[in-house]
């Protein structure tokens, strides 16, 4: 790994302001449909990749929200569904709300699939999903983000709160890391 994070990154899939202009699309997408029904939806995101998306995407709501974050991980070495653990719950209670997840990527469905679950079970009135990533490859879990940024290639990406060993979350821009930094 180099000394500066940027060198590390073999090209460049979204830039900073393709991300911004995404988020100004999509938070009115989503306002469109909380709006009209007058509903102050709690944004809930998923620590720690969804903070950068989540702040950009936030700005840009003219209309009421609360906002929370959860944490919550896979068991390590499992591949069955039903499998996570909450390191983190909400503050606020979801009970009758309308809650929006954000999530920085849908991969194989399995955190997101869960994670609504658990705000069902809360006994949330809605749950939507927002995710700045979209890896359809991937899915092992049929479940789709209502709110989608973009779609990206099979390949392991890096930056705007996506990590490689906990590494690159502050990159500006969404990139793909050059292979040795794998090797
Ligand atoms: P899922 O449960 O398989 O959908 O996993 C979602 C989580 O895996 C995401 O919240 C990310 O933390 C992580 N993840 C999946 N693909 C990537 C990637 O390409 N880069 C960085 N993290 C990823």
């Amino acid at each position: 790994m180099s000394n500066v994070i940027s060198e590390d990154i073999e090209r460049v899939l979204f830039t900073e302001e393709q991300i911004e202009t995404r988020c100004k699309e999509l938070a009115a997408q989503i306002e469109a449909d909380y709006d009209d029904r007058g509903i102050t939806p709690i944004v809930v995101g998923l620590l720690k990749g969804s903070v950068p998306f989540m702040a950009e995407l936030i700005k840009y709501f003219r209309h009421p929200i609360e906002i929370d974050f959860m944490s919550v991980s896979s068991y390590a070495g499992t591949t069955s569904v039903g499998d996570v653990k909450i390191n983190k719950d909400t503050d606020l209670s979801a009970k009758g709300k309308h809650v929006l997840i954000v999530e920085d990527i849908v991969d194989t469905g399995r955190t997101l699939a869960e994670v609504r679950k658990l705000f069902i079970n809360k006994g949330a009135a809605d749950v939507k999903i927002v995710s700045l990533l979209d890896k359809p490859d991937r899915r092992v879990v049929d479940i789709q983000a209502d709110y989608n940024g973009f779609t990206v290639p099979n390949e392991f990406v890096v930056g705007y709160g996506l990590d490689y060993n906990q590494c690159y979350r502050n990159l500006p821009y969404i990139g793909v890391l050059k292979p040795e930094i794998y090797e």
